[in-house]
């Protein structure tokens, strides 16, 4: 049997995974520090053998790897793709991504395509800022937005609209432990903000659909819902596979998934970031059910060496619904969660709308300003984006936590 090991993993699409490696005759071991994160997610994958260990340490990991005698590796998050890379460099792996530290440092990455002519907005470097007085880009005239280049999950996004707002964002940045060097400044893109999900093979890059995005009202900016596929089949859609095609290309991307997320704006698109992995969230499950491409098994073949365009086409099924969405569902204050209801009355909604936890009654929620704050996601589908979309929010509305009701309104 084959054995491929992966170095932890997006939060959900575990079973979409261990679904593929059986098909494929394969043996997944999922390695993680962190067994509990994936329980939930487990125990729909019951074939995949879970190995604890710290996925930090690439000499843990390659002893691992070693003595098992695996050489196939699916690296598919942000945090582990320089430990990926390590391992790669050392082990030979095929299929993961290389210059990773470029590629996920929103300075770098905005910096080349700016160059390529395929960002409008250049990166400034939070030194080069304050160097400045915050007196960068056309702050006159447009907003900025100064963030922590290695960000995730929506955490440490802030806006300025004057070049003393931008230095007091770079030392609010600092206060909160991300130095100056690591901050970024950019234009602030206007526009809603949609994300192009692909794949990338040894020879070009397939477009697998454009999933929206509903942003919080400011200042916060958590990801409050998404659908997919985003006017599939449009001349739009068309010029987004141009524009995302050159993108991975100028960023450097090798065969695999991305999930690059841009501002449609009156002048065009406007990158906000390259990720060199699936879309989280149920992002995975969204493209498999809506396009029939099964990117967890490409992700299984690519590990093995094979990003060939006959595999893609093998991998590429018929789709099974029209449109898959998800809605994020946040605390509402701060303090333990406890109890989750309104799942029993999912069932009888349009649209197979399904619960999908992240966290236990007992997690302690400490912020409620970016992703960390979600509890969970409802997805639901339908005939198309927009259905789904108003599928989920119609059952989503039912998920809350026992704590925001009054305890005599719920008999
Ligand atoms: N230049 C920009 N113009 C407009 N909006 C932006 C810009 N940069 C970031 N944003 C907003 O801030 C959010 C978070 O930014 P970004 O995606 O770069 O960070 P992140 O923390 O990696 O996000 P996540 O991990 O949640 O995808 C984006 O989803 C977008 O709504
Ligand atoms: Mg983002």
């Amino acid at each position: 049997m084959t054995h491929v090991a992966m170095l932890e993993a997006l939060n959900h699409g575990l079973r979409f995974f261990d679904a593929a490696a059986a098909r494929l005759g394969v043996q997944l071991h999922l390695l993680t520090f962190d067994q509990p994160y994936y329980a939930q997610e487990l125990r729909a994958a019951p074939g995949i053998l879970c190995h604890s260990m710290d996925t930090s340490s690439v000499d843990d990991v390659a002893g691992f790897l070693v003595e098992h005698g695996i050489t196939a590796l699916i690296s598919n998050t942000d945090r582990w793709a320089p430990t990926a890379e390590a391992l790669a460099e050392r082990l030979g792996l095929p299929a993961v991504q290389r210059n990773t530290g470029e590629l996920l440092d929103k300075t770098s990455t905005r910096q080349r395509l700016h160059e390529a002519g395929l960002a409008r907005s250049r990166a400034v470097a939070g030194t080069e800022a304050l160097a400045l007085g915050g007196e960068v880009l056309d702050i006159a005239d447009r907003p900025v937005i100064v963030k922590d280049s290695r960000g995730s999950g929506s955490k440490d996004v802030l806006f300025a609209t004057t070049p003393q707002g931008v230095v007091r964002r770079i030392k609010e940045l600092e206060s909160r432990g991300v130095p100056a060097s690591r901050c970024t400044v950019e234009t602030y893109a206007t526009g809603p903000m949609f994300s192009a999900e692909t794949w990338t093979t040894d020879e070009r890059t397939h477009l697998l659909g454009v999933s929206s995005r509903t942003i919080s009202p400011m200042p916060n900016w958590k990801e409050m819902d998404s659908t997919y596929p985003i006017r599939p089949g449009s001349d739009w859609e068309r010029d987004v596979h141009v524009w995302v095609s050159s993108v991975l290309e100028a960023a450097g991307r090798g065969p695999g998934p991305s999930h690059v997320e841009f501002i449609d704006t009156v002048h065009g698109f406007e990158l906000v970031e390259v990720n060199p992995r699936l879309g989280g969230g149920l992002g995975g499950a969204g493209i498999v059910e809506a396009t029939g491409v099964d990117v967890y098994a490409l992700l299984i073949h690519n590990a093995l060496g094979n990003s060939s365009e006959k595999v893609f086409t093998q991998e590429s099924g018929a789709p099974a619904v029209g449109g898959y969405a998800q809605v994020d569902k946040y605390a509402s204050r701060t303090g333990p969660l406890g109890t989750i209801l309104g799942e029993d009355i999912l069932a009888g909604f349009p649209g197979r709308p399904q619960w999908h936890p992240v966290r236990l009654p007992d997690y302690v929620v400490s912020d409620l300003t970016h992703q960390g704050a979600a509890f969970g996601t409802v997805s639901a589908v339908g005939d198309n984006a927009e259905t789904a979309l108003l599928h989920a929010h119609a059952a989503a509305r039912h998920i809350v936590p026992a704590n925001d009701w009054m305890t005599d309104d719920r008999d």
